[in-house]
């Protein structure tokens, strides 16, 4: 069994893939051509954004957005421990401070209420991340940042696809990012990622820092990036476009089977071995991750592999343990829920594809696994 299986995806939609991978390679404009234009303009309306910028990864998307809100040396942006390195990594790489606040522990995302305590006259920016593939709860962050007079970048790395009463992730805040990595509900063949806003200043300074800070040929008014994303990447991502819908269907699908199998297995409630993920009655979750909370996870996971059954832990320490944010100051207790969900969360097998009869083998594995 795949932990993600992208070869099934594939080979339903190898003639879309191939057909414009082929046109590609034969128009011959690898960077910044006709199926970057048109990519962006099927995500910006897919997203419910006035601009979309296809660009290089999510990780140049985050410090694209940093970029053109000035932030650097002296500023702080608040973001939370318990996300992927690159959320904090580029606060830091774009010389600005990492201010942390916990999540809450039912959603995993940024909890709204311990965000006001956070700000100072330094902060910059707000950066919530929607992990595993529901939305931070945007409007209370959205309505704090407002009162505060900050901007929001919502980290939609995990995220595309999903809903937040009704509109979807990656237009709600001043600027959204997301990731088109492989292994993402929606993901390339390489590198890729995209930013998302209403704004047509910033959409206009973000163009120029995709393309090194150039208003026009070889006129700088800014510093930026070689931050595009290629022709052949918007070309797999518009063939993927055509089923996604679909594939997020089946996620959701999946992901209420999964939520009842492990109910019936273990329980519901506090004392239950096994704790399924909760999604917001106002969210639909895309499953970037399936993560379920267990006890004595090595033991787990180990006894998982031996079975078949591949997981992963989407992560195991939070960011203000990791050596290199050791400066910022911040010491084992300061978040105690990113710090206990570290410790718990395990991610199981989760694809568009995964069938009926996996699912009953993953949830049976974790059975014996935690007996
Ligand atoms: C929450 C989060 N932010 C940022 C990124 C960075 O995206 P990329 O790998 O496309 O650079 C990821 C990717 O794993 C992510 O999960």
């Amino acid at each position: 069994m795949d932990f993600i299986d992208l070869k099934t995806q594939y080979a339903r939609i190898k003639a879309s893939v191939d057909g414009r991978i082929h046109k590609v390679l034969e128009h011959g404009q690898y960077v910044m051509g006709p199926e970057c234009v048109e990519l962006e303009r099927q995500l910006a309306e897919y997203v419910g954004a006035k601009h979309c910028l296809g660009v290089a990864s999510g990780t140049d998307a985050l410090l694209m957005a940093l970029m053109a809100l000035d932030i650097g040396p002296g500023d702080e942006v608040i973001t939370v421990p318990f996300t992927f390195f690159a959320t904090a990594e580029m606060i830091a790489l774009a010389g600005a401070k990492p201010v942390f606040v916990d999540i809450d522990p039912v959603t995993y995302n940024m909890d709204p209420s311990r965000l006001q305590a956070a700000i100072t006259p330094r902060t910059k920016a707000i950066m919530p991340v929607s992990l595993y593939g529901q939305c931070a709860d945007v409007d209370a962050i959205n309505a704090i940042a407002c009162s505060n007079e900050l901007p929001v970048i919502e980290d939609a790395a995990q995220s595309f696809g999903a809903t937040y009463k009704g509109r979807r992730s990656g237009g709600m805040t001043l600027i959204g990012a997301t990731s088109f990595f492989p292994s993402k509900p929606l993901g390339c063949y390489g590198d890729g990622g995209a930013l998302f806003t209403n704004d047509d200043r910033l959409a206009t300074i973000m163009r120029e820092i995709r393309v090194h800070g150039q208003d026009r040929r070889y006129h700088h008014p800014r510093l930026g990036l070689t931050g595009r994303l290629d022709s052949i990447q918007a070309a797999v991502l518009l063939a993927k476009m055509e089923v996604f819908p679909d594939e997020v269907a089946a996620r959701q699908r999946l992901g209420d089977r999964y939520a009842a199998l492990i109910a019936a297995k273990f329980g519901t409630g506090p004392a239950a071995k096994v704790s399924a993920p909760r999604v917001a009655p106002h969210n639909t979750c895309v499953f970037a991750q399936y993560t379920v909370e267990v006890e004595q996870r090595e033991i787990v996971e180990t006894r998982m592999k031996t079975a078949g059954v591949p997981t992963a832990v989407h992560y195991p320490l939070a960011l203000h343990m990791q050596p290199v944010f050791r400066h910022l100051g911040y010491k084992e207790g300061d978040f105690p829920h990113s710090e206990a969900a570290a410790c718990r969360v395990l991610s199981l097998p989760m694809h568009p594809y995964l069938t009926d009869d996996q699912q009953v083998q993953v949830v049976d594995a974790l059975a014996a696994a935690v007996a």
